[in-house]
């Protein structure tokens, strides 16, 4: 198992490039294998999760060619299952986006029903009723999930809550049903717009994708596409944070400024300073920042993805802060590895009371989930003195090279396994 060592107290300075979004790209992968022409992306992160998914379609015998670390191409004329592992699904909750793209295009799938993670219950009842409403027969048992439909029909269907998966799982599947579909209460994200764009460039007419009602009307067949990822807002805002909780002046490009609105107004709002370019944004801050009040929501609202990441820099702000957490049950397991570096909050239900302190000490901390992580990290450049963040592969599901991409902005951090002392010395022996 691996950790990061970092020695904090350096701000963070100079330039970083953001690369595609992992939550968009999921999607898109699954789409992917729906045309029986080959799809060639660009920009994919190349991170785990998304190597995952590539080994699930190529496990069901799509055509798989890793033309380098952020171009792939796909070809799904040849896939012979429509079944997909538990070994999966285990390993990333968004292989359930091949329910809805097989569904769609074979009009069966077999999915392992995803367990819960490390931030909450995330049952997938909104997926289900949506295949349902669009005729397909779905039994889960012993685990698994198994859809079946003679055909598919569009239907009016209403989400109970806003929900990424079950808004992209059914757009997947009803791009092929026949006739119109429409999804009420649909989720927002810039991501959802990226898998309606990939594909309406395969040939699907899909409307209304980024508004809460999606219009679709069912097509015969999808045919290849060269498509482009689109930026990850969720990185990064990372990284927006990072440069402001360590008093850092950072120019985070290849980004998409209205898409991190919400991050830019919060940084704003407690003494940041947010310079946005056509495909860039500047972070500085100097003194100590404020405090403000946080509530995660659905797209356009405060990302939930950011909450690790805000709350760790409200930590460290003057006066108290109050973050509630709307989307997930369990999202706060972070708070006592940030207790452990001198942070003073209080976790009361879904709300987490933040007073802010000076500084945090460096110390033996792990990442309990792929954002927290990277909150963690964030402390620890801030922290005095070192600190040690272990189980960071949850943090190498979603961020690219996110060792090299923070040492090139002035950092002290290295990835080591936790098992080598030596490693260890060295590197204190040469921080000091
Ligand atoms: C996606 O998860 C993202 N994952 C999450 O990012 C993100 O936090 C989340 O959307 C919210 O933005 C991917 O895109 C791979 P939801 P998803 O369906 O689709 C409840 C990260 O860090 N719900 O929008 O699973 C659910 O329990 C990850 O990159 C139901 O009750 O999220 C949750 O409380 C973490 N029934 C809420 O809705 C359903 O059928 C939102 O879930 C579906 C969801």
């Amino acid at each position: 198992m691996e950790q990061y060592v970092i020695k904090g107290g350096k701000p963070l300075t100079g330039e970083v490039t953001i690369g595609g979004a992992k939550n968009a790209a999921l999607g898109i992968l699954a789409a992917a294998v729906m045309a029986d022409e080959t799809v060639t992306l660009d920009n994919l992160p190349d991170v785990r999760d998304i190597n995952v998914m590539l080994q699930a379609i190529e496990e069901i015998g799509a055509k798989v060619e890793r033309v380098d670390k952020h171009v792939v191409k796909i070809n799904g004329s040849n896939i012979t299952s429509v079944s997909i592992e538990y070994e999966y699904m285990r390993k990333i909750r968004a292989s359930y986006y091949l329910l809805g793209a097989l569904l769609g295009k074979y009009k069966a799938a077999q999915v392992s029903l995803p367990g819960g993670c490390d931030i909450g219950s995330r049952p997938i009842d909104q997926h289900i009723k949506g295949f349902r409403m669009l005729g397909a027969n779905v039994n889960v048992d012993q685990g698994v999930i198994d859809a079946k439909a003679d055909k598919l029909t569009g239907s009016h269907i209403y989400l109970d809550m806003v929900t990424v998966g079950a808004t992209i799982n059914i757009m997947l599947a009803a791009c092929l049903a026949e006739g119109k579909t429409i999804i009420e209460n649909a989720a927002k994200e810039p991501h959802i717009v990226d898998v309606a764009n990939f594909l309406n460039s395969m040939g699907a007419n899909i409307k209304g994708a980024g508004t809460d009602v999606i219009r679709i009307r069912g097509v015969e067949r999808l045919h290849g596409s060269e498509y482009s990822i689109v930026p990850d807002m969720i990185e990064a805002g990372t990284f927006m944070v990072a440069a402001a909780a360590t008093k850092g002046d950072v120019l985070i490009k290849n980004v998409i400024p209205k898409h991190l609105e919400a991050t830019t107004a919060k940084l704003t709002e407690v003494g940041a300073k947010v310079e946005e370019y056509d495909d860039a944004v500047r972070v500085c801050a100097t003194g100590r920042l404020g405090n403000t009040h946080i509530k995660t929501l659905p797209y356009p609202g405060f990302p939930t993805d950011m909450q690790p990441q805000i709350t760790t820099l409200l930590a460290l702000s003057e006066g108290t802060s109050i973050v509630t957490e709307s989307i997930f049950e369990n999202r706060f397991r972070y708070v006592d590895e940030l207790s452990r570096m001198g942070a003073t909050i209080t976790v009361e239900g879904n709300s987490a009371i933040v007073n802010g302190v000076q500084g945090f000490k460096g110390a033996a901390i792990s990442a309990p989930d792929l954002r927290a992580g990277a909150a963690l990290v964030i402390a620890g450049l801030v922290a005095e003195g070192i600190t040690q963040i272990d189980q960071i592969e949850y943090i190498q599901r979603g961020y690219e090279d996110f060792e090299e991409k923070i040492r090139n902005l002035g950092a002290t951090i290295e990835r080591m396994d936790v098992e080598d002392e030596k490693s260890l010395k060295k590197f204190k022996l040469k921080v000091g």
